[in-house]
Formats: structure tokens, C-alpha cells, sequence
């Protein structure tokens, strides 16, 4: 396992980015990461000492630009592609912003991997919302497998007004474009992808503040950050280093050639996650939001995470994950205080 292989991480410094690189290099891997700016790659080093001298980082402006990846792949044994959009606020063009960078950033990745001999797994980070239908009511009692498909259709994509659908839409054509390019093509390589639930974690990657956090991690700071908010909200998610160690598992497991992986530690009870910390922090009562008295509904949709547990992944549990989150955003919040 530990040959040294090489593996390129497409958006290293995002918040997922950053732990599959950790996660590779702890596991013996060399890594090369794509950055859209070397400052970008500086802080994430500054924030995290021990990839000091670990990742070799290279330049992409732009993901979508024509032949964006073609001299960045070059000697790679593996590809992590975990590079796109995230973010459904503030949607105006769903194709321009959304649909276009997703499927165009897979597609690069794939085509530069045809020209390098060494690859042998590209790797592609997509999401639960390319399975569950978000569109339905969410207390279905159904539970989803690695074989469900988000039914939104491509027209529907480009016109919905909804920033969320055409966020999750954007997940499922990238993942079902990059399927027929390996069936069409039938490259010297193979693929598989990592499907997480909302990622939730300790923030290791550079953000220019706290209100810049894209991610779940959102939701979970509207609760500890003093503003007492109470956003009684029950959805699945997953540690964010669960999802890196998954990357891992879906580059050496042979029998997830061309496969699909769910990744879900299981439900996000926003409750929950109150009653958790404010047990474990009972001097910062003020700061965490009380839990409301709304129950927790077991008819809530549920996603089937058996399958990455056959190939060994341990999930986190969830008030380790709470407690290192918590823990982690208010040392990034006091390092801006003290900063900015
Ligand atoms: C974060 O969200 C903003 C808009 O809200 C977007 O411009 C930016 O590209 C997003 N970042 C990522 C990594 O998707
Ligand atoms: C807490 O976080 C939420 C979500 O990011 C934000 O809207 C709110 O302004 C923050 N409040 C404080 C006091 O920082």
C-alpha cells in the first residue's frame, strides 16, 4: 500500500481537498495538489505544519480551461478529483456557474488522465444529492443505496430557480459524464466515486473569515457562535476526515472499479448537536444555541452507508465529530479576531 505512489488532488485547499491530502500522506502516499494561487497553498502549510515539504503544488487557474490539467497529471499514479463548485446561494446562470464547472472540470480530469500511462484510478468526489431526491418531502422513511438517482432531469437543471437543485444537479451529470466517458472510452484506467452526505469537520483549509465557510460546517458555527440561533434542522452528514479516508478506500479497493460509494456517518440533528456540546462545554452555555422542542422524526430519509463499511471505513462518532468541529471553528474564529 505504502509504494510511494503518486496521487494528484484536484482543489487542495478546500475544506475537503485539504483532509484527502492529509489522509493520503498518512497513509503513504506522495501527493501533488492543484491550487488556484500559491498564497492559497502557503496558508494552507501555515495552517497545517505537517504538510510542510509533503505536497507538491502546482498552478490551475482555471479547472475548466482547455487542456487545464494536461501537464498536471503528468507521472500520477492516481487522481483524487474533489474540485467543484459548491455553493447554491446567489445562483443567476445555473449552467455558467454550476453545471458547466462541474461536468467540464470532470471531463479535463478524465481526458488528461488518457495521456498518462501511470493512472490507474481517477477518483471523483461527488455527493449524496447526485442519489436522494431532495425535491421530495424529506420524512419519506426511505432509505437510499449506491443504486438510487436523483431523478432531476437536465431541463429542469437549467431552469429551476432553486440554487440547491441545480447545486445537486450539477453532482449527478458531472458523476453520469464522467461513467460514459469510461464506457466510451475505455481508458487505460478506471474510476470510481465517493458520494458524502453534508460534510461536516474540523475547518483545516484557508478561508478569509468565518462567514466564508461554503460547507455544512455553516450551520454548525450559526449554533456556537453566539448567536444563539436555533435552526431546528435534520438532515445526514458525515466527518469530513471520514470522506478523506474514503478516498483512500475508493483508489485501492479493486472491486469498486467504476463503482459508487455512499459516505454518511448518519443523521444531523441540529438538537442533537446542542444538547452534545453544551454538555461537553458547560462554561459556554451562552455561546451555544439551546435545542428546541421539536423531536427527532425517524421517518426522515435515511442513506445506506453498509457498503463503504465492508471495505473497512470506521466512521467517526458523532460527538467526536461535534466536539472537534466546535473545537476547531472557535480556534479559527479567535485566530481572525486576533488577526484581522
Ligand atoms: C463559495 O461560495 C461563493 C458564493 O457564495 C462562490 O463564489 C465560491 O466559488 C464558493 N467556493 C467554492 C469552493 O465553491
Ligand atoms: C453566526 O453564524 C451565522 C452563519 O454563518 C451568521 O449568519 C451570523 O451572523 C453569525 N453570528 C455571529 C454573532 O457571529
Amino acid at each position: 500500500m505504502s509504494d510511494q505512489s503518486l496521487v494528484l488532488v484536484t482543489g487542495v485547499t478546500g475544506f475537503i481537498g485539504a483532509h484527502v491530502a492529509v489522509s493520503l500522506i498518512t497513509n503513504g502516499y506522495r501527493v501533488r495538489g492543484t491550487v488556484r494561487s500559491m498564497e492559497k497553498a502557503e496558508e494552507l502549510v501555515r495552517l497545517n505544519p505537517e504538510l510542510k515539504d509533503k505536497v507538491d503544488f502546482v498552478l490551475v487557474k482555471d479547472i475548466i480551461a482547455p487542456n487545464a490539467f494536461k501537464d498536471v497529471v503528468k507521472d500520477c499514479d492516481y487522481i483524487c478529483h474533489v474540485a467543484s463548485p459548491f455553493f447554491f446561494e446567489s445562483v443567476t446562470d445555473n449552467k455558467a456557474q454550476l453545471l458547466d464547472p462541474a461536468h467540464k472540470g470532470t471531463i479535463s480530469v478524465l481526458e488528461a488522465s488518457c495521456n498518462e500511462p501511470k493512472v490507474k484510478r481517477v477518483v471523483i468526489t461527488s455527493s449524496t444529492v447526485a442519489i436522494c431526491d431532495f425535491n421530495k418531502h424529506p420524512f419519506t422513511g426511505y432509505t437510499y443505496t449506491e443504486k438510487d438517482w436523483n431523478p432531476i432531469s437536465y431541463e429542469e437543471a437549467l431552469t429551476t430557480k432553486n440554487g440547491f437543485s441545480a447545486y445537486c444537479a450539477s453532482k449527478k451529470f458531472a458523476e453520469i459524464a464522467a461513467r460514459n466517458f469510461v464506457k466510451e472510452k475505455q481508458p487505460h484506467f478506471d474510476m470510481c466515486t465517493v458520494n458524502p452526505a453534508l460534510v461536516v469537520g474540523p475547518p483545516i483549509h484557508p478561508m478569509s473569515n468565518m462567514e466564508s465557510l461554503n460547507t455544512s460546517d455553516r450551520l454548525l458555527w450559526s449554533l456556537i457562535n453566539g448567536s444563539k440561533s436555533q435552526p431546528s434542522t435534520q438532515n445526514i452528514h458525515v466527518d469530513v476526515r471520514d470522506i478523506a479516508y474514503a478516498h483512500v478506500i475508493a483508489m485501492e479497493k479493486p472491486e469498486l472499479s467504476n463503482d459508487r460509494m455512499i459516505v454518511s456517518q448518519g443523521p444531523l440533528v441540529t438538537n442533537d448537536v446542542c444538547k452534545i456540546l453544551r454538555q461537553k462545554f458547560p462554561d459556554l452555555k451562552e455561546v451555544i444555541s439551546e435545542p428546541t422542542d421539536v423531536p427527532f422524526n425517524d421517518k426522515h430519509f435515511k442513506v445506506d452507508n453498509s457498503y463503504s463499511k465492508s471495505f473497512g471505513l470506521q466512521y467517526h462518532s458523532e460527538k467526536q465529530t461535534f466536539i472537534d468541529t466546535a473545537t476547531k471553528l472557535w480556534e479559527r474564529a479567535k485566530q481572525f479576531a486576533l488577526t484581522h
